[in-house]
């Protein structure tokens, strides 16, 4: 797992940043539309302990809102820091030490996926790699929600991140990695660059086929 020292160092100023789990009322929307999905594919399954695993949970806003949703929330980051805020904040959710391989958390009667400005932090190879893994490890019906910086110019495009390396997506691209993986998409949300983003946002939510 590769450690995270950047979002260790600003976890505090992190949360001070952003105490509240969205910033625009079409994120919230976008989660509720993904949790509702993932109540029904949870209802429609075997009962488990976790239903969702939060890929990048940071200090653990949205896998609160979706505990509060009536959902069991995992939530997996490589950031110690980050990690240690979100057990402070909601110690009733699980939270784990890992990366977005994934490699202690059995998927195989999860409900969903969410990873919310997670996986650009990883090189689009490893996206795509990372993707297609899921996508064998989690049963038919599983939801998934990715969400990424994005651009209007096709493609995948490295960017100055204030924290760590990353990369946002053309919605499309990150359309075509989802469906190569394995996962067929459901709709997709695209906001454009206001005062507060400096480059369109998309949430996609995809289903495993
Ligand atoms: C911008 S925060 C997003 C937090 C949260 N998902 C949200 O929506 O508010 C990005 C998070 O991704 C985590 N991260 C960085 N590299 C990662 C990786 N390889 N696998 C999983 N998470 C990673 C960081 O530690 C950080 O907590």
């Amino acid at each position: 797992m590769a450690p995270q020292p950047g979002y260790d160092a600003l976890a505090d100023l992190y949360h001070r940043t952003f105490p509240e789990p969205f910033q625009t009322a079409l994120e919230r929307r976008a989660v509720d539309a993904f949790a509702d999905l993932a109540i029904a594919a949870r209802d429609a399954g075997p009962t488990t302990a976790v239903s969702i695993v939060d890929v990048g949970c940071g200090t653990g806003g949205v896998s609160a809102h979706l505990g509060a949703r009536g959902l069991s929330v995992r939530g997996v980051d490589p950031s110690r820091a980050m990690l240690a805020i979100a057990r402070a904040q909601h110690p009733d959710l699980t939270w784990s030490n890992g990366d977005a391989d994934l490699t202690d958390v059995d998927l195989s009667d999860v409900a969903g996926v969410i990873a919310r400005f997670s996986l650009i932090h990883l090189p689009p190879d490893r996206v795509r790699s990372t993707l297609a893994d899921w996508a064998e490890r989690l049963p038919a019906g599983a939801v998934l929600l990715v969400a990424t910086q994005s651009s209007d110019a096709p493609g995948v495009h490295e960017f100055d991140h204030a924290v760590a390396r990353a990369w946002r997506w053309h919605a499309d691209a990150l359309a075509d990695a989802v469906t190569t993986a394995g996962f067929d998409e459901l709709w997709r949300t695209v906001s454009r660059p206001d005062d507060d983003h400096r480059f369109p946002e998309v949430h996609l939510t995809a289903v495993r086929r």
